[in-house]
């Protein structure tokens, strides 16, 4: 039996104001607005200018969630930024974001699970308030994806985009918002989405340039099938856990990378598609910023209300896996 419950206080996002839209996108690489939009769903996305870094965007995505909250910078005591863009290789992008906002008790650290970081840090949120460690923790997903992006590659390019979405969980008497978590993870995957060069194993060198190392390589084709089973199996072992049946939610918030993804993952699961949330038409794939960030938005919406019955799910290289059951 836990020692206490988890509360959501507060959520913010933040969303670069430049547009890249597929018109764009058609003047840079060989491509079409008909085939991203059909392949994908995906209609512009977000691109941070040069000079804004991933804690840039988390800082302004965690004021607005600490605004909600009604709390102080100080009263937090953990920050976990879930990123696959950080900042630098350190100091991490959380030790930036706690400077950013002046949360000088907070813990901080950064967590590389890809598109399905921000599943993962609500389990260690989750566990750390449960278990009496800490009262509030604030939990961001941010990314610039753009500079990690070969824009000469069409199979990739169309897909990215950049943002960042937080969430204050605070310590509760009363039971708990995070029913459970379901994660996953299968490193036998690990060459179908990469982004091979700048770390240990092909430190950067001339080299790693001139062969574009440093850019997300992926195989789309492969992912996509492996993405929906996953993901539809995570949201199935999550809602088991809670003890409820996809009939008994109110929404689905899942990854945001294709809307043929999300189709499969709704029929699959047998689940009404005007129940699931979508808005990568607007964003694209932000990677560990999309559940969040979409949760921000069906809440500022009112797609989603106090009571409300909600699962996050997600899919990232690694790849890794995971959903969360949510009673807001
Ligand atoms: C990437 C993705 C949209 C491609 O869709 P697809 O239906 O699988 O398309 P294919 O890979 O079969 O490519 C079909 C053709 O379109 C071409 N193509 C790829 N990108 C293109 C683009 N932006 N514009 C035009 N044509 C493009 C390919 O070169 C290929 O051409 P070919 O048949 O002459 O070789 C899709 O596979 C996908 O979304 N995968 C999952 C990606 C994902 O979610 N990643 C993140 C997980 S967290």
């Amino acid at each position: 039996m836990n020692k206490y419950g988890v509360k959501i206080l507060g959520t913010g996002s933040f969303m670069p104001p430049k547009v890249l839209t597929n018109a764009d996108l058609e003047k840079m690489v060989q491509t079409s607005d008909e085939w991203i939009t059909t392949r994908t769903g995906i209609k512009e996305r977000r691109i941070a200018d040069e000079k804004t870094a991933t804690s840039d965007l988390a800082i302004e995505a965690a004021k607005k969630a600490l605004e909600e909250a009604k709390l102080k910078p100080e009263d937090i005591d953990m920050i976990i930024v879930a990123t696959v863009t950080p900042d630098m290789s350190f100091p991490s992008t959380a030790c930036f974001v706690q400077k950013g906002l002046g949360a000088s008790r907070a813990a901080a650290f950064d967590l590389a699970a890809a598109c399905s970081g921000f599943i993962y840090g609500i389990s260690i949120a989750k566990n750390f308030i449960e278990n009496g460690t800490y009262k509030h923790i604030l939990l961001i997903g941010a990314e610039t994806l753009s500079k990690i992006t070969d824009w000469q590659d069409r199979n990739t390019c169309v897909l990215f985009g950049d943002g960042a979405g937080a969430m204050v969980l605070a310590r509760t008497e009363g039971p708990s918002s995070l029913l459970s978590v379901y994660l996953g993870a299968d490193g036998n995957y690990d060459k179908l989405l990469i982004l091979p060069g700048g770390g240990s194993r092909n430190p950067v060198s001339k080299e790693t340039m001139d062969n574009r190392l440093h850019f997300i390589k992926m195989a789309g084709k492969e992912v996509f099938k492996v993405a929906v089973t996953k993901m539809a199996e995570a949201a199935e072992k999550a809602l088991e856990a809670a003890g409820k049946t996809p009939a008994d939610l109110d929404l689905i918030i899942p990854h945001q990378a294709n809307l043929r993804i999300i189709e499969a993952i709704a029929k699959r699961m047998d689940y009404p598609l005007e129940k699931v949330y979508v808005n990568l038409h607007k964003y694209g794939n932000v990677s560990a910023a999309t559940t969040i960030v979409a949760l921000d938005e069906a809440r500022k919406e009112g797609r989603v209300k106090e009571g409300s019955l909600l699962e996050l799910v997600a899919f990232g290289g690694g790849f890794t896996w995971g959903a969360a059951v949510i009673q807001l």
